[in-house]
């Protein structure tokens, strides 16, 4: 369900087809604000937004605009300066100890750079399974759930567990990532430019893989990119951030073909044809 207002919010932000469905995840007036010298930066500035259940939010921004900065609060790898994060009607915002490594099993995140996440001297098999002692997963069930995770991002086992990580491709090495992500069963994946140092065909895979688990899993994914593009091929709703502040957002048909904000209609503009993009495979 969802409701429908174009009209800017007091903040100037634009708004339309607001969903109506309680939010799995959601953040209300986050704020975050770096000390540099001279005084302060406010890198994220009053950001409040929504992540419906088995929904795909996308992010987008120039470089600067925050969209990491708001990833590692809702993440709670870093403090909010204000404002309150929920999840399942939860306020997460200063959970500790136990309570938020719960949180952390549940809301898993994928990063830009999968080389430097891998420990080059293990296989991918004892990576794997070094996480899942970690999380302390019981000996017997751990090689089926290594096995379905790999499933899930389309790779055998005997494809990546004897492989060091430079054997394998760029696409394989972060679907690999995606695959460890998804062994703690989360709810919400985080991926913050997960598919930037990939080429083109490798990238439209792990975006094909991440379209696929909202279908299979019910995942909610938040996917953060600077590239519009990508944001409109995978997402159903976007949200536009430009020094700080969401400046906009709606459903991705919404934000391409009828911009608002002259911020989106800039990023639109550097990025020709988005029509043909819009949806992965049927
Ligand atoms: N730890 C920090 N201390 C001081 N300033 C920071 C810190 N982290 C980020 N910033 C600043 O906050 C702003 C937002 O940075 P952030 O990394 O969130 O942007 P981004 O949208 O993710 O950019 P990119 O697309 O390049 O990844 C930038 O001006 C950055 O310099
Ligand atoms: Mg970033």
């Amino acid at each position: 369900m969802s409701e429908s207002t174009t009209a800017p919010d007091e903040g100037g932000m634009i708004t339309r087809s607001v969903s109506t469905e309680p939010p799995l995840l959601s953040c209300r007036n986050v704020t975050k604000q770096f000390s540099v010298a001279g005084g302060h930066i406010t890198a994220v500035d009053d950001v409040s937004l929504d992540f419906p259940e088995a929904s795909v939010l996308a992010v987008v921004g120039e470089s600067g605009s925050g969209k990491s900065t708001l990833a590692r609060m809702l993440l709670r790898l870093m403090p909010v300066t204000s404002g309150t994060i929920t999840f399942r009607d939860q306020d997460v915002t200063n959970l500790r100890g136990a309570e938020l490594r719960r949180y952390w099993s549940e809301v898993q995140a994928v990063f830009q750079d999968p080389f430097s996440s891998f420990n080059q001297f293990f296989t991918v098999g004892s990576l794997l399974r070094r996480s899942l002692k970690l999380a302390q997963v019981g000996k017997d069930e751990v090689d089926a759930l290594i096995e379905e995770c790999l499933g899930y991002v389309g790779l055998t086992p005997k494809e990546a567990l004897h492989k060091y990580p430079h054997q394998l491709s760029g696409g394989q090495r972060q679907r690999v990532m995606v695959a460890r992500a998804l062994m703690m069963r989360p709810k919400v994946l985080l991926a913050d430019e997960a598919t930037s140092m990939l080429d083109a065909t490798l990238r439209v895979n792990v975006l094909n893989v991440l379209h696929d688990l909202r279908a299979e899993l019910g995942l909610t994914v938040l996917f953060i990119t600077h590239d519009i593009g990508q944001a409109t091929y995978l997402a159903d709703r976007v949200a536009v951030m430009e020094h700080g502040k969401v400046v906009e957002r709606g459903s991705t048909e919404e934000v391409i073909f009828s911009p608002q904000a002259e911020y989106t209609k800039r990023l639109l503009a550097d990025v020709p044809d988005l029509r043909g993009s819009l949806k992965p495979r049927a």
